[in-house]
């Protein structure tokens, strides 16, 4: 989960576009010195994941990273997106679904929609009943119409990120929307003194490369499978 910069908080924290805007006009882009990611821990052990870390990052206020409201509007945006397309919903996967922020607002916008939640993490599956398994190694004898990917592969070694970018063209056979923390993001755009900063920085170019060997950039963090059988516009692609 990433939140955006507010000059106040993220484990994906992100300032507000307006909001990072008038501060950039307002004081200047700031240089920052990043973490060597050699020494940080191998990130995605269930067991991390514990109370403590969904307490911390999701719902005490104080230190959240993201809001009800932020992912409401990422949902609609989702949903709006797949309807735009032409893309029929019936399955949604998603993919390290953690408290499940996403799951009301998509099945809103999608109400013909079954929702997988998928977690490594025992305690979320315990409390929420979530599918447990890994990104990496996760099977379905039914592929997904649209997988959700949200600020779970940073989370990752550079390994466990390939297999899984690789897994997700087996579970997605329409739209991926995906995001992860970037080196570049935790240089310029997270909030860093809320972002959870123990996890893989990897460049965006990295994830492009391997995401796309099975699906074609679309923009704003969405791609389509090469052989989903669905048009769009040149002008409308990345
Ligand atoms: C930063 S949280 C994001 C949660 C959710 N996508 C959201 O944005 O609200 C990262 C989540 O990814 C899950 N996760 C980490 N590694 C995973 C893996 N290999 N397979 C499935 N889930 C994983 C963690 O348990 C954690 O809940």
């Amino acid at each position: 989960m990433p939140r955006r910069k507010t000059w106040r908080r993220s484990p994906r924290s992100c300032t507000a576009s307006s909001e990072r805007f008038a501060a950039v006009v307002a004081r200047g882009a700031k240089a920052v010195v990043i973490r060597d990611q050699r020494g940080m821990r191998a990130a995605s052990d269930g067991a991390r994941f514990d109370r403590a870390y969904y307490q911390r990052f999701y719902l005490d206020p104080r230190t959240a990273v993201t809001s009800r409201a932020e992912m409401r509007a990422r949902a609609r945006l989702i949903s709006a997106f797949t309807e735009h397309i032409g893309l029929p919903v019936r399955r949604v996967l998603d993919a390290g679904c953690g408290v499940g922020l996403l799951r009301t607002p998509l099945l809103r916008g999608l109400p013909k929609a079954e929702y997988v939640g998928l977690e490594t993490s025992e305690y979320l599956c315990q409390r929420y009943g979530w599918v447990q398994g890994s990104l990496t190694d996760w099977r379905t004898s039914q592929p997904f119409d649209l997988v959700v990917c949200y600020d779970v592969l940073q989370y990752l070694t550079d390994r466990e990120a390939a297999r899984a970018i690789t897994n997700l063209a087996r579970l997605c056979r329409g739209v991926l929307y995906m995001t992860a923390l970037t080196r570049g993001d935790w240089q310029r755009n997270c909030d860093q003194s809320r972002t959870d900063r123990d996890v893989h920085l990897r460049t965006a170019d990295w994830y492009r490369q391997r995401l796309k060997r099975a699906f074609r950039p679309i923009g704003a963090g969405f791609w389509l499978r090469r052989d989903a059988p669905l048009t769009t516009w040149e002008l409308e692609m990345a």
